[in-house]
């Protein structure tokens, strides 16, 4: 296992990949619609990293530790090669775990190609079951129905495959959902996890009072049915794990706001158009692909995404809480475009 750290012993262990930063929903705290229109400049099928170049592209960051991989986006599976990349991660680079993140639209027609392939696990992600809400915060209209979404997650679990649900909570918006969601994913065993409203990318809106803080979703739900910590699943997890006390399964809150986690932050970001952050609340990029297209061998890569790693600063959401209320005001990536 590489030693590699970066300038706060962190090591590099996960790998998320944007496959691509277009999404066929616009859900309003991610992609509004009004900003990203008809007119919005999406990357063109030039920008956008090959099968050929993720191979060796993953292939160094595999080297330098990483054991874990998530497929995002925007919609991972608007790429129709989806199932031929993880048959790379799996097979030739043995990766021990290839994730994706998915909104769920088009899941139901793709989860067995996927199954095939070895993916190991689906996040999908699910802020309301009421069809109205559920289409405003997907950025939908009639269409936009919600059985689709629902029929993705059976089909699913009903391949084998472990899920999360992902839920982001807005005060005001769908807070008044929680209790909702957790009986529905109570009946079906699945994994649900509440996340805090994240000020990411530059058009969402935040504000601190949009918040529902992780704590406060705790005590909701233990009113009903009460709950213990679990300890992490793995060293740097991003949600904080409990379980049901009824055996009634777990549930995991995101609490990037109220309760940061960057200490154990181990994670990397590959933008479709390979360009490499090491937060999700960066301002700027490293140009893999860009080396790589200049002929770039295998080890110049390698060397070049240790330097990147070792001097690695980035404690993003440890600053905001440090910031008290003030709110940075500098421009970062968008979320659809670096891969939540
Ligand atoms: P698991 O592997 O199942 O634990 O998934 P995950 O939580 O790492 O990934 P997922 O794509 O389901 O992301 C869930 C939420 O966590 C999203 O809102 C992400 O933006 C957020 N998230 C993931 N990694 C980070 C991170 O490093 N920092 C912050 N601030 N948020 C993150
Ligand atoms: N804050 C928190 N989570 C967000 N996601 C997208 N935008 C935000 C935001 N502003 C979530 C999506 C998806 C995951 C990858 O990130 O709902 O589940
Ligand atoms: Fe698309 Fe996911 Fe962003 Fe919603 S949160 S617009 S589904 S990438
Ligand atoms: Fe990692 Fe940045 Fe998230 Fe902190 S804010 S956990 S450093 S991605």
């Amino acid at each position: 296992m590489s030693d590699l750290r970066d300038e706060s012993g962190r090591p590099l262990r996960d790998l998320r990949i944007s496959l691509t930063d277009r999404c066929n929903f616009r859900c309003p705290y991610c992609m509004p619609a009004e900003v990203f229109g008809p007119d919005h400049a999406f990357l063109q099928d030039g920008q956008v990293m090959s099968l050929a170049e993720l191979n060796r592209i993953v292939r160094q960051f595999v080297r330098l530790g990483v054991v874990k991989v998530r497929l995002t986006g925007g919609e991972p599976l608007l790429r129709s090669d989806v199932a031929d990349l993880i048959r790379i991660l799996k097979c030739d680079l043995q990766v021990n775990e290839v994730a994706l993140t998915t909104n769920g639209w088009l899941l139901a027609g793709r989860a067995s190609a996927l199954r095939e392939a070895g993916l190991d696990r689906i996040n999908v992600s699910l802020d309301s079951l009421d069809a109205g809400t559920f289409a405003r915060m997907s950025g939908g209209g009639k269409a936009r129905r919600i059985e689709r979404v629902l029929e993705g997650i059976a089909v699913a679990a009903g391949l084998g495959f472990p899920i999360k649900i992902n839920m982001v909570v807005q005060r005001g918006v769908n807070d008044g959902e929680v209790m909702a969601m957790a009986a529905w994913a109570r009946e079906r065993h699945l994994t649900l996890r509440f996340i805090e409203f994240m000020d990411v990318g530059n058009h969402n809106g935040w504000s601190r009072d949009l918040v529902v803080p992780a704590r406060e979703i705790v005590a909701q739900l233990s009113a009903q049915w009460p709950l213990e910590p679990c300890g992490p699943a793995y060293r740097g997890e991003v949600a904080a794990r409990y379980r049901y006390q009824d055996g009634g399964g777990e549930i995991g809150l995101i609490s990037s706001v109220t309760e940061p986690f960057c200490r154990d932050c181990h994670r990397a970001r590959l933008a479709a158009d390979g360009k490499l952050y090491t937060c999700l609340f960066s301002s700027s990029g490293w140009d893999i692909l860009g080396a790589l297209r200049a002929g770039a061998t295998e080890d110049e890569l390698l060397a070049y995404l240790g330097r990147v790693w070792r001097g690695r600063l980035d404690r993003y959401s440890d600053e905001r809480a440090e910031l008290l209320g003030r709110h940075e005001t500098r421009r970062k990536v968008e979320m659809s475009y670096i891969g939540g």
